[in-house]
């Protein structure tokens, strides 16, 4: 494990190691990518600005997430379908949140079942990623099931009506190999990847089987089944995100979907101000992922207002790698460079990292303009 030193050299290490449907699948972005390479070229256009002498001996990560402690401020984005990437897939990866002290969210359609990444993870701060389906009674049976479970909250993801065009995905005919299944669900619901007609088979999956008439208004019904705060993910607009805690959401994830949505969104980097603001005379807490790759990433996301980080493909790239051991290291890797940028920074603890933290790139060529 000492030759990864970064995330980056964990992506590389497992796109080298994945087969090529996998591997399409996981680094995949809609149409044309560009949103996908923004994403992490934004972080790049926001400098730190450090403070000196401030005194960092007694430094800490920990912070606080819907009440619940965490060792750090970056946990498991929900991907689908993590047994492709390892044998032990979800419970590899929610064992690795669980030793780290932090997140782990699981996918609805997610090759290990609800109660099987309880049972081996039992420990960690689990949330459920919801997609509803047209069949409600389905929809709700994984609810009850999730919070019967111990998981902790429902992250609800409204930006599907149905997913993104992936290129490769529909060259490579994509499906979940055959001795994997969506194992939260039985019969034709777990089995129906294994086929396609034309295309990819994951969005002919969600095409026949997802509510598309889905409204504001749903939120109410899922309100009325469940007492556990929904976490609302996938805002990018300041009017959504006022919608959402509206219609009962207690938490917004601003996040493009790993960029495999819509190409020519804006990367979330540079959305995250305006849904901070939106809702900050709501008590509601606000999250981020996208493109987050360094502990600097981490640092301007939550001095531009986000409470906490996740990270999708970065799990992948350490579950192929080397499973459990691999995601541990992904996220000690954000771990260390967290403890750094605090320290050199001059913010010991999360709370001191503000906004005056950071400036847009922008900001400085006006002022060496003027010279
Ligand atoms: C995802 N994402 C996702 N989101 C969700 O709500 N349910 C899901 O099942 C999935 N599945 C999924 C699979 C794969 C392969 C990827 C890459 C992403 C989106 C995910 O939760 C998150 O928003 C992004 O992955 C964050 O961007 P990064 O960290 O991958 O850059
Ligand atoms: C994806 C789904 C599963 O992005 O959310 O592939």
């Amino acid at each position: 494990m000492e030759k990864y030193i970064s995330v980056k050299d964990l992506e590389e290490a497992a796109i080298a190691l994945l087969p090529q449907n996998a591997r399409d699948y996981y680094k995949s972005g809609a149409t044309e990518e560009f949103t996908l390479k923004e994403n992490k070229v934004a972080f790049q256009r926001l400098r730190i600005r450090p403070k000196c002498l401030v005194g960092v001996l007694n430094y800490n990560l920990r912070t606080k997430v819907l009440g619940q402690d965490v060792s750090m401020p970056v946990g498991i984005a929900p991907t689908a379908m993590q047994r492709m990437a390892h044998p032990e897939g979800e419970l590899a990866n929610a064992r690795a949140a669980e030793a780290m002290g932090t997140i782990y969210t699981l996918s609805t359609i997610a090759t290990s079942s609800i109660e099987e990444v309880a049972a081996a993870a039992p420990k960690v701060t689990k949330w459920f990623q919801l997609y509803i389906y047209n069949d409600r009674e389905v929809t709700r049976n994984l609810v009850l099931r999730a919070e019967k479970a111990g998981f902790k909250a429902i992250v609800l993801t409204v930006d599907t009506p149905l997913f993104g065009i992936r290129r490769a995905d529909i060259r490579n005919k994509f499906t979940l190999p055959e001795h994997l299944r969506l194992a939260n669900f039985d019969g034709y619901l777990s089995t129906k990847i294994h086929s396609t007609s034309e295309g990819s088979g994951l969005n002919e999956y969600v095409n026949s089987l997802f509510d598309k008439s889905l409204t504001w208004g749903d939120i109410q019904w899922l309100k009325s089944i469940t007492k556990l705060p929904i976490v609302v993910k996938g805002i990018l607009r300041s009017d959504d995100a006022v919608k959402a805690i509206e219609a009962g959401g207690s938490a917004i994830l601003v996040s493009n979907h790993g960029a495999r949505q819509l190409d020519g969104v804006p990367p979330t980097i540079e959305v995250l101000p305006e849904i901070v603001e939106a809702v900050k005379n709501y008590n509601v807490e606000v999250y981020f992922d996208g493109g987050v790759t360094t502990g600097t990433d981490v640092f301007k996301a939550i001095a531009l207002g986000a409470k906490m980080v996740f990270v999708g493909r970065p799990a992948l790239w350490g579950l192929a790698v080397s499973g459990q051991a691999g995601v541990m290291k992904m996220l000690n890797i954000f771990r260390t460079e967290l403890e750094y940028t605090l320290q050199i920074a001059g913010t010991p603890s999360i709370k001191d990292i503000t906004k005056d933290m950071v400036r847009h790139e922008s900001e400085y060529y006006k002022l060496v303009s003027k010279i």
